[in-house]
């Protein structure tokens, strides 16, 4: 990894942008990588905007590693205003873009990013704002992670390929 790459997530690691839940969410994805088990939960909320539906702002939690923290602060960053097909047609490489180009091994860290994203698009329309499901219990990645460890009930997480 080169220094400037190495220098742009540190940053990012340190002050991460959009870290945390957002309790008013209207819609939640949740993603496991199949390549390294690291997860990654974004929280989207919807604003009309001159008769579009378009994303006000995104949030995220993540077990993972410093280059998903890194993806997912420039990316929800980029998010606000995007429509949902604008947010949609996004590439995990230019949810990155910021940070410049990631080495191999580390491609799959944004496309957790990408996989979150679209889970929590799915669904959704360019249609005026309309809430979707609200996940009940576990709101928080690690609060929903002990919740199902407490009760077995299974968390349903997608896993992307
Ligand atoms: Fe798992 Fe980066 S190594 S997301």
């Amino acid at each position: 990894m080169n220094d400037d790459l190495q220098s742009k997530i540190e940053d990012a690691v340190k002050n991460p942008r959009n870290l945390g839940e957002m309790k008013d969410a209207d819609a939640i994805g949740t993603v496991g990588s199949a390549d390294c088990g690291d997860m990654l939960r974004m929280w989207v909320k919807f604003k009309e905007e001159d008769g579009r539906k378009v994303i006000d702002r995104a949030t995220f939690q993540t077990f993972g590693c410093q280059t998903a923290i890194a993806v997912a602060s420039v990316a929800t960053e980029m998010l606000a205003g995007k429509t949902i097909a604008e947010a949609r047609s996004m590439s995990g490489e230019e949810l990155a873009a910021p940070l410049g180009p990631l080495p191999p091994v580390k491609i799959h860290c944004a496309q957790l990013v990408e996989s979150a994203l679209r889970s929590a698009l799915s669904g959704e329309e360019n249609s005026p704002a309309t809430p979707a499901p609200r996940i009940a219990n576990g709101s928080t990645l690690l609060s929903q992670l002990n919740a199902g460890q407490e009760t077995g009930r299974k968390i349903k997480i997608i896993i992307e390929k």
